[in-house]
C-alpha cells in the first residue's frame, strides 16, 4: 500500500465546510484534493446519511453535474453488523436536499447499491462508506467497478479503523495500488489507471 502524509494534500482553507462526525477535516482534505485534481463530474456515495459529504462536496464543486447519494430503507436487514442499524438516519440526506439543489438525488433501497440501476460506467468517483462488514464493503466494491468509468476512483472511509474494511481492502490491494493517507481513516484507488498520484500543496 502506498502511504502518503496528509501534507501531500492541498489545504481546505476557507472552505465552505459542516462538520461531520464521521469524517474529518484532514480526510475532506484528501477527498476535496481528489475532486479539484481530476476530472470529476459524477459522484455516488453509497452509505450518505444525513448528507454532510455530499452537502460539503456540492457547496464547494460547481463542476460537479450529477451528485448520487444512496442508503438503505426500512426494510433492510443490518444481519451482518446489527450495531450498525443505528446509523441509520432518520432524515436521509437532509443537509445535501436542504442545499435545494437539482444536481442531487438520493436513492433508499432494501438492498442498498445493488438495487441502483443504469449507471453502468457513469460515475468518476465512488465514495464507500455504508456497510463496513467484510462482505459489504467487498460487495459494494464490486458494484462500484462496475459503476465506474475508466480512470474513476474508490474512496473508502474507515480503513484503519474497522476490520472488516481493513481485511477486505488488504486483500483488494494485491496489486498494490491502493493509497493510504497516513492519520486518516480513509484511502482510494484509481481504477484501471496509473498506481500513484501526487498532488501539490495549494
Ligand atoms: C457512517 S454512515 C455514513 C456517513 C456519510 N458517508 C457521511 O459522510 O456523512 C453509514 C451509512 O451507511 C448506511 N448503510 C449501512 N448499510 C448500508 C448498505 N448496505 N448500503 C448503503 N448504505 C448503507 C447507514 O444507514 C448510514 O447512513
Amino acid at each position: 500500500m502506498h502511504k502518503l502524509s496528509i501534507d501531500n494534500f492541498r489545504s481546505l482553507d476557507e472552505r465552505d465546510i459542516v462538520d461531520n462526525p464521521y469524517v474529518s477535516r484532514d480526510e475532506y482534505r484528501v477527498l476535496f484534493d481528489i475532486i479539484e485534481s481530476n476530472d470529476i463530474k459524477n459522484i455516488l456515495e453509497i452509505g450518505v446519511s444525513y448528507g454532510r459529504t455530499s452537502r460539503n462536496i456540492l457547496k464547494n464543486f460547481s463542476k460537479i453535474e450529477r451528485y448520487i447519494g444512496v442508503d438503505v430503507d426500512e426494510f433492510h436487514s443490518f444481519e451482518k453488523i446489527p450495531s450498525q442499524v443505528t446509523e441509520r438516519p432518520s432524515c436521509p440526506g437532509e443537509f445535501a436536499l436542504s442545499l435545494n439543489d437539482s444536481r442531487f438525488e438520493i436513492f433508499l433501497f432494501p438492498n442498498g447499491i445493488e438495487d441502483l440501476k443504469g449507471f453502468d460506467g457513469f460515475f468518476d468517483l465512488v465514495i464507500i462508506d455504508g456497510d463496513h462488514s467484510y462482505s459489504g464493503v467487498k460487495k459494494d466494491t464490486s458494484f462500484a467497478k462496475k459503476l465506474i468509468r475508466k480512470n474513476g476512483f474508490i474512496f473508502w472511509h474507515d480503513y484503519d479503523n474497522l476490520a472488516g474494511v481493513n481485511k477486505f481492502i488488504d486483500e483488494y490491494n494485491s496489486s498494490d495500488s491502493v493509497v493510504f493517507v497516513r492519520g486518516c481513516r480513509c484511502c482510494y484507488d484509481q481504477i484501471f489507471g496509473t498506481v500513484i498520484r501526487q498532488s501539490k500543496k495549494r
